[in-house]
Parts: C-alpha cells; sequence; structure tokens
C-alpha cells in the first residue's frame, strides 16, 4: 500500500505542475491566452539570510523536507518556510442541540491526530466531503480559531509555531471574499502592503511589490475598478476571489491558506483563479488550498493531497502524481475498491470510493487503512524531520507584533476611512442633503419664533422647536451610521486576524473619520436653524448653539457605533439602540421638566445626553435674558410678579446661566464616552465565532 517514490515523480511535477504551458490541464492553458510570467520569469527572488530549506536540501526528491525551488521571482525576498504539523486533534463543546439528543460526551470531536506537512513550492489540495472538517483543519493550523480545544504540535521551519510571528509570515484567503466596497483594487492592495510589510522596505520597493502582485494575479486591468458589493457592485465573484488571493500575497507571506478559492466559479472563471494559484507556488510559497468538486484539470495542477474523511480524519494525504496516478494507484490497490473508470475525475472517484457507503459496504475503514500505509510513514518520517530546526537556523522573530507603529496603523486605517467615506455619497451625501431638508423645514416651521420673548408660551415653543429638531437629528445620526459601521466591522475581523493592526487604531480612525463629517453637518444645520428660528444674533450665543449642536450630534453618532459595537449584529444593535431613545426622550427635560422629575428617578436626568443638549442650548439662549415675560393663562398679573425670562427658564425647566461651564464641559464627554466604550467593544469583545 502506498505508492513508492520515483525519481522521475519530481520531474514529473517540475515539468507538468510547475510549467503551466506544457503540462498544465488543458482548459488552464486554454482559459485566458498561455500562461506566461509577467516578468519573463525571470528568477529574481532573492535568498534571505535567514534559514532556507527549499533547494538546498533535498532538492531532487519529492519528499524532502524543502519542497521545491521557486521559478518565479519577486522584488521583495522572503523567506520559504515549512509548516509541519502532528497528531492535531481539535473538539468544540458539544452543541447543545445534540446534548438534547442524548449524546453524553462534553466535547465534539472535529479533527482526529492529523498528521501532515506542506512544504515550498507544493501546492497542496485538501479535499474531502462537506463537513469534512477541512476548514476547521485550515483554521486550526492558521490559528484563526476563536473557541474550542485545540491538541498537537506546529512547527514551522522546525521551531514551534507562535501565532504572533506566524500572522506575519502567513496568509488566509477566506471562503468569503471580504473587503471594503468603496475602495479600488489597486487602493486595496496598497493599504494591506503598507500594514503588512515591514515598515522599513522601501516604499519604492513596497509599491514595485504591489504591481507585481497585480501582475502575477492578473489584476492589472482592473487597477482602479471599485471592489464594491458582491452580487451588486463592482468586482465579480471571480475577481473578487483574485482580489482576495492578492490582498494576501502582497503581506510577502511564506505560507497562504486557501479556503475554496474555485467555489462558485464557472469553468473559465476558476481556471483563471487557479493559474493565479499556480503562479503564486511558483514564486516558492507554500500553498494550502480546500477545494470542493474540482474538475479534473483543476485537480491535476495540484501537488499532493491531503484526503479528510468525515470526523476530520486522513485518508489519504501524499502526491496527486501525473494525471493522479498516485493517487488512482493507492486506492485501487485497496482490495474490494472500484477500479476508476476511462476519463472519469479522479477527485470525484476518490471521494465516492472513500464514502461512508462504501466503507459500510466493504467494512474496512480508510483512515484505519491510511495509518497503516508505508505513505503515512513517510509522513510522518517527513513530520518528523520538519519538526527539527536546523542547525545554524534561528527562530522567526519580528521587533514588533505589528509591521507599522501605531500612528502608522491610525494614519493607514484613516486613509482607508477617508476614501470610503467619500466615496459613500448613498451614506454621507444623504445625510448632508437630510440635514439641509431638515433645517429649513424645521427653519419655516419655527420661522423667526426666537425673536418673541414676551410669554412662557413663546419659550415653550422654541423648547419644543428645539427638542423636536434635535431629537430628529440625533436619532437619524445614530441609525445612519450603524449598518456602515456593520460591514466594516467584518472587514475588520479579517484585518484583524491578518494581523495587519490592533483593534484601537482601527476603531481611532472610524470615530476621527465621523468628527469632521459631523462637524460640516453641525455647522450646517447651526446657521440655518439659527437664522431661520431668529435666534439672538450674538457671536457667543451662535458659537454655544454650534458647538451643543455639534457635541450632540456626534455624541449619536458615537452611541450608534457603540451599540454596534456592543452586540453581536446588526439587528440587535438596532434594538437596543432604540430601547435607550425611549428613556432619553423622556428624560430630556421637555416632556417632564426637571423640576418635577421625582427625586428617585432624577439620577436618570443627569446621565441623559439629550437632556444636557437641551439644558445648554435653553440656558445659552434665555439664562442671561431679563426682559419681563406675561405667563400664558394668568389673567391679571401685577406687575411686580412678572419674571424675568432668565428666572422663568430656571424656576420652570431648572435651566441656570451660570451652570453653562459645566454643560459645556458634560455635552463634550458624552461623545468621548461613547467613543471609549466603541474602541473598547471592537478590542475586546469579538462576535465573530470560529
Ligand atoms: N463550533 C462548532 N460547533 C459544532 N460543530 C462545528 C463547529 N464548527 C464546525 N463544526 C462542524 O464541523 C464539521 C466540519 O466543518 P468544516 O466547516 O470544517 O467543514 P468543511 O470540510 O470545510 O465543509 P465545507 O466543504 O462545507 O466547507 C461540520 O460538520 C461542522 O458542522
Ligand atoms: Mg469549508
Amino acid at each position: 500500500m502506498g505508492s513508492d517514490e520515483d525519481g522521475n515523480e519530481h520531474m514529473n511535477r517540475s515539468n507538468s505542475k510547475k510549467q503551466f504551458n506544457s503540462g498544465l490541464p488543458r482548459s488552464l492553458r486554454n482559459a485566458k491566452g498561455v500562461f506566461s510570467p509577467p516578468n519573463g520569469g525571470e528568477l529574481r527572488m532573492q535568498q534571505s539570510g535567514l534559514p532556507h530549506h527549499s533547494a538546498v536540501r533535498n532538492e531532487h526528491h519529492m519528499y524532502g523536507p524543502g519542497g521545491v525551488t521557486p521559478e518565479r521571482g519577486m522584488i521583495l525576498p522572503f523567506q520559504p518556510l515549512s509548516i509541519a504539523f502532528s497528531e492535531i486533534s481539535y473538539y468544540v463543546d458539544m452543541p447543545a442541540e445534540m446534548k438534547h439528543e442524548g449524546v453524553p460526551e462534553d466535547r465534539l470531536q472535529l479533527l482526529t491526530s492529523i498528521t501532515g506537512a506542506f512544504r515550498p513550492g507544493v501546492l497542496t489540495a485538501l479535499v474531502g466531503v462537506s463537513g469534512a472538517g477541512k476548514t476547521t483543519l485550515m483554521d486550526v493550523l492558521a490559528g484563526r480559531k476563536t473557541a474550542g480545544y485545540i491538541e498537537g504540535d506546529i512547527h514551522i521551519a522546525g521551531y514551534p509555531k507562535k501565532q504572533q510571528t506566524f500572522a506575519r509570515i502567513s496568509g488566509y484567503c477566506e471562503q468569503n471574499d471580504i473587503h471594503s466596497p468603496q475602495v479600488t483594487v489597486h487602493e486595496s492592495l496598497v493599504y494591506s502592503a503598507w500594514l503588512r510589510l515591514a515598515a522599513d522596505i522601501n516604499p519604492a520597493f513596497k509599491s514595485q511589490f504591489v504591481e507585481e502582485v497585480m501582475e502575477l494575479v492578473e489584476l492589472m486591468s482592473m487597477r482602479d475598478a471599485l471592489v464594491g458589493l458582491p452580487g451588486m457592485t463592482g468586482l465579480s465573484t471571480e475577481q473578487r476571489k483574485r482580489l482576495t488571493i492578492a490582498v494576501e500575497l502582497v503581506a510577502n507571506p511564506s505560507i497562504i491558506f486557501m479556503d475554496e478559492p474555485t467555489s462558485g466559479l464557472d469553468a473559465r472563471a476558476a481556471a483563471i483563479v487557479m493559474r493565479t494559484v499556480r503562479n503564486t507556488v511558483d514564486t516558492g510559497r507554500t500553498v494550502v488550498c480546500t477545494i470542493h468538486q474540482p474538475s479534473i484539470d483543476i485537480f491535476e495542477a495540484f501537488d499532493e493531497v491531503l484526503l479528510l474523511k468525515r470526523g476530520g480524519r486522513v485518508a489519504y494525504m501524499g502526491p496527486l502524481g501525473h494525471h493522479s496516478h498516485k493517487v488512482v494507484e493507492y486506492f485501487e490497490a485497496i482490495p474490494g475498491v472500484q477500479k476508476i473508470c476511462e476519463g472519469c475525475n479522479p477527485a470525484t472517484w476518490m471521494l465516492e470510493v472513500s464514502s461512508v457507503n462504501v466503507e459500510n459496504e466493504l467494512n474496512i475503514d480508510f483512515a484505519d487503512l491510511y495509518e497503516k500505509s508505508f505513505l503515512f510513514m513517510r509522513n510522518k518520517a517527513l513530520v518528523h524531520e520538519l519538526s527539527q530546526a536546523l542547525p545554524g537556523t534561528q527562530d522567526l522573530s519580528f521587533p514588533t507584533q505589528f509591521a507599522r507603529s501605531f500612528a502608522g496603523q491610525l494614519s493607514s486605517c484613516l486613509w482607508k476611512q477617508n476614501l470610503t467615506y467619500w466615496r459613500s455619497p448613498d451614506y454621507n451625501l444623504v445625510r448632508f442633503v437630510f440635514t439641509l431638508i431638515t433645517s429649513v423645514v424645521f427653519g419655516t416651521i419655527f420661522w423667526q419664533i426666537g425673536v418673541k420673548r414676551d410669554t412662557t408660551n413663546d419659550i415653550f415653543i422654541v423648547m419644543g422647536a428645539l427638542y423636536a429638531a434635535t431629537i430628529f437629528m440625533c436619532f437619524n445620526n445614530c441609525g445612519t451610521v450603524q449598518p456602515v459601521v456593520g460591514v466594516e466591522r467584518t472587514v475588520f475581523y479579517r484585518e484583524k486576524a491578518a494581523g495587519m493592526y490592533s483593534a484601537i487604531p482601527y476603531a481611532l480612525a472610524q470615530v476621527m473619520i465621523e468628527i469632521l463629517y459631523v462637524l460640516i453637518q453641525a455647522a450646517f444645520y447651526s446657521s440655518i436653524t439659527y437664522a431661520m428660528i431668529g435666534f439672538e444674533w450674538t457671536i457667543v450665543k451662535f458659537f454655544w448653539y454650534f458647538y451643543i449642536m455639534f457635541c450632540s450630534l456626534l455624541a449619536f453618532t458615537n452611541y450608534g457605533m457603540m451599540m454596534v459595537g456592543l452586540t453581536p449584529n446588526g439587528q440587535l444593535a438596532v434594538i437596543l439602540a432604540s430601547f435607550f431613545y425611549s428613556l432619553f426622550n423622556l428624560f430630556s427635560g421637555f416632556l417632564i421638566p426637571m423640576p418635577l422629575i421625582p427625586a428617585w428617578w432624577i439620577w436618570y436626568y443627569w446621565i441623559c445626553p439629550l437632556a444636557w443638549t437641551m439644558y445648554g442650548l435653553m440656558a445659552s439662549q434665555y439664562g442671561d435674558v431679563y426682559t419681563k415675560l406675561t405667563i400664558s393663562g394668568d389673567i391679571i398679573v401685577s406687575e411686580k410678579k412678572l419674571l424675568s425670562v432668565s428666572q422663568w427658564v430656571q424656576d420652570y425647566f431648572g435651566f441656570r446661566h451660570s451652570f453653562l461651564h459645566v454643560v459645556a464641559g458634560m455635552i463634550a464627554l458624552w461623545p468621548v464616552l461613547f467613543a471609549l466604550i466603541f474602541i473598547f467593544s471592537i478590542k475586546f469583545l469579538n462576535f465573530q465565532r470560529r
């Protein structure tokens, strides 16, 4: 059992897999012209001073630990690295549904003692039926699991894997292509490169590297195309897949995981993507792909196969062989297994003959058979060898966790947020138009009512106008920012897992970009409504009005962001945010004036942001007005009993002009507080379950 190696195997692979023109399956060759290396195949890869297994060891032995020598070079050097893993098991807590069905165990095992290795320049296919555990294995190896229990050892170039350094030398192309919609292909790549390439690399080299990657994955023609939303605008599914690959490649990783890069694509598109994957391997990187129902051509573009069966057990790990002959030989040698028919798809055949039905029929277990095979012994020996560090080499180490400093991360995040905001008219233009319309509507409804200060009714109307307009504007800001932050948060999870930045600069950039837009919005709103409502024309009073509105709008924008940060999905964020709307409304000081709020509820008045807004707006406008006021409804009022505007506002609403400096501080505190909670929720709460 288990096919032995012969010297021809390496030749086969070098010639047939790596040189697409000759040996690559038909459709790949024909997909879009003949594959031609953009730089004429010129080998420019420089060897770093770090340990380098490839090419040095076992160059002519397919099962050598080093893998194969790179064929394509790029401007930035990288270190070819192997990943060897032994006895990997993974468990999750038993799902409640299964417990209810009477399963006694506390843990559910998803991966069972998986041993294997992936080497530079070797393209490995991770195959198995749906639910076999392919994604789980990649997640465990890449350190992307957020829950569960992992057992076993993983070694990178002979040294135990450390997640922090691993994130710097690996890339993970997720099955779902998650990208910020409002940036172009080139900008997405520049952003990824800037955040993931070491800060000391010459910027000109970085730019050139981005260009090279774009050529490698054939994205040149859509360089300035906006990414857009999947299925709606921008790139097609296939172009999106290639962008996903490119975004990882610009980080110059040594090891790349790709989860189903060809799923959901038609044959032609899959061939184009596969060609870019092959190009990537030919640069000497270690690449592992999960594939689902591959065509013959796609399947045969791989060098090695890791077949998982249900329960996360290995049924085969080894070479594919020319026209899949190694795999076919292995399975056909098992007594009872049906022979492959002429022209049949070996990938489909392999899955069929190793299915649970066949196992039951033949009363065998393919995982047991594999564990008794010569192939397994050899894999174990290889893993053992790759788990030992070569003498004279050093473990990977980087001076800092992230490639860029805090300021570098913040400026890159801000750069992308700025582009995104500028190109999101459905969010920003709409909110400006909305502000304009609202201001004019309120201005015309309450036209020049601010001029009148003769009766208490006049003051009531102004208070009502301010209350209605503020609620309208603030709640609207809160509602509209939520989906924007929600979409970006999914991108954030991917980028954070890729080690691009820490959570704080990302969240801070999100807060900072809003400040700019809210400032413009507040300027619009304040100028229009102030003039139309007819408040007193003094610089100080106008500034108060503007300052209070700016802080309030910002507070509610940040409040919306905070709710997204604190909840797992948009729906819950909306529900939670609206729950507090009614309380804010009730305690704003308009529906129930502050002096009438029962003593045991007054605390809520003081923690209600809207109450501070109303306090500030009214106290700044009327707190220093000493003209006398007629109490509406009183028929006979002696001159002595008339109150000044200032006094009445204080008696009735509890607003004192002398308290304004406290209000000024508090009104600025709310946006800061909500922003801080948002930032820390992004940092400490992870709602992504993997
Ligand atoms: N957190 C979890 N709790 C319980 N079961 C889980 C969990 N994560 C994954 N599984 C189960 O583990 C199995 C393996 O899942 P995985 O996503 O790795 O499969 P896959 O081989 O990638 O399948 P597909 O081809 O559909 O992508 C599935 O049956 C899945 O339902
Ligand atoms: Mg999967």
